[in-house]
């Protein structure tokens, strides 16, 4: 968290080198496709450190799914955890634990909810009725997932919902669990600067990745990090042929990142990689974009 006087030292922090960042910052890789379909070796080993799943849905009774058939179009969830008690058992925990076993680079997994299919609509009315005790379902089938699959955190990818009392009471029962919070924005920083200041706890909400690709195109990370308060991880997507006019090749990612860091310094806390299916199914390589982003942030 900054004040508004820290706006004239963002434009200081501009003009002179920073070498203290010159080491460090976040390499992310979004998990598009089916964790079963891809190579969970090569993607282990290419040099990122936190990898994110797409996506966790959550039914009315706050039993929890993971949606991750091809490029998640496909309306065929697996459930997780039913009733407090982790069902699961055709092997996604297996994967999951493994991204940080053995030889890898990754440290931090996470799970992201998104709202389009109303998931955070769902979260809002558990909340309304239930509250976040330890008692409720909603706790116990987060408390379940964690130790299933030891992550690190859940990421909030509402786009729609927009609920600020809800999402700062979740995030903070996400935090007795034991998990980390981390949103991806791509509008709206009123309603992510008040989900801040009502977490207000940089330790449980330590990351934001900022969409800069599809409806997110033009974000300038420097700015959302005065606006919101903390600094940002900007995603950028890689060539693919659903939009190729928003896709970057691995030269144009480090050229892109390099720029927000040198301009914004500390305020950029690394770089992320929507996502692995377009890497995979248009011939490119999981390493060559992790060297991208590692050319950067180290
Ligand atoms: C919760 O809802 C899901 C989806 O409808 C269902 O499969 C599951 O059996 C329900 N579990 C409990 C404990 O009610
Ligand atoms: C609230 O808890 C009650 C009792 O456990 C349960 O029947 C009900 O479905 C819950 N409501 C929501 C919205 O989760
Ligand atoms: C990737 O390579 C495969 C096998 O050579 C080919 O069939 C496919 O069309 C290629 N994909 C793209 C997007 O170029």
């Amino acid at each position: 968290m900054f004040s508004l006087l820290a706006l004239p030292l963002l434009a200081v922090a501009a003009a002179v080198p920073v070498s203290r960042q010159d080491s460090g910052g976040v390499k992310e890789l979004w998990l598009f496709n089916d964790i079963r379909v891809s190579d969970a070796n090569a993607i282990k080993t290419a040099g990122y450190d936190t990898v994110i799943m797409f996506q966790l849905g959550i039914f009315a009774n706050a039993s929890l799914a993971y949606y991750g058939d091809e490029k998640g179009q496909n309306d065929n969830p697996v459930l997780l955890v039913d009733g407090g008690v982790y069902v699961e058992d055709i092997g996604l925990a297996d994967i999951v634990t493994g991204y940080k076993t053995g030889t890898t680079t990754i440290d931090r997994t996470e799970i992201t909810i998104v709202s389009g299919n109303v998931f955070w609509q769902r979260i809002q009315a558990m909340v309304e009725a239930n509250g976040t005790g330890p008692d409720t379902a909603l706790y116990q089938n987060f408390a379940a997932l964690k130790t299933a699959w030891n992550l690190d955190a859940i990421n909030d990818d509402d786009e729609e919902n927009y609920d600020v009392s809800s999402t700062v009471a979740f995030a903070q029962m996400l935090g007795q669990i034991g998990y980390k919070f981390t949103t991806a924005p791509y509008t709206n920083t009123f309603f992510w600067a008040q989900v801040g200041q009502g977490i207000n706890d940089a330790n449980l909400y330590d990351r934001s990745y900022l969409q800069c690709y599809d409806g997110g195109e033009g974000n300038d990370p420097g700015l959302w990090a005065f606006e919101v308060g903390m600094p940002q991880v900007p995603l950028l997507w890689v060539t693919n042929t659903d939009k190729p006019q928003d896709g970057n090749t691995p030269a144009q990612v480090q050229s892109q990142m390099q720029q927000w860091k040198d301009t914004y310094g500390s305020n950029i806390a690394g770089g992320g990689l929507w996502n692995d299916y377009d890497i995979y199914y248009n011939n490119n390589s999981y390493q060559t974009y992790a060297q991208a982003l590692e050319a950067v942030f180290g």
